[in-house]
């Protein structure tokens, strides 16, 4: 059974910009691309740095450590196609973004 979780303030993220987040024990990675809120599987499947500490370029996700390249938009890893990151529904609602996550 899933459940949605309040993870940040809408306004906390600009766009362009990424970081880490922690819920119910699960760290995330939560992308701004264009206004869009994306959350993700926080760890590289690389080498396990947050990705929340990487960079965007537009909606490309660079790991931080050795750069490893993943679409915030799906996933997908741009580097390794067989190691994608798990993405998670997100909304915002009355200035909150939400992420739905399994319970
Ligand atoms: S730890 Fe992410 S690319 Fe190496």
């Amino acid at each position: 059974m899933s459940q949605w979780y309040d993870i940040a303030a809408a306004d906390s993220l600009p766009p362009g910009q990424c970081r880490s987040v922690e819920v119910r024990g699960r760290r995330l990675a939560l992308a701004n691309v264009g206004g869009v809120f994306h959350a993700m599987d926080d760890t590289c499947p690389h080498r396990g740095v947050p990705l929340g500490a990487g960079y965007l370029d537009g909606q490309r996700l660079f790991c931080p450590l050795h750069g490893w390249e993943f679409d915030a938009t799906t996933g997908a890893c741009v580097t390794r196609p067989d190691r994608p990151l798990q993405k998670y529904p997100v909304e915002v609602q009355d200035g909150r973004v939400i992420v739905e996550l399994e319970a």
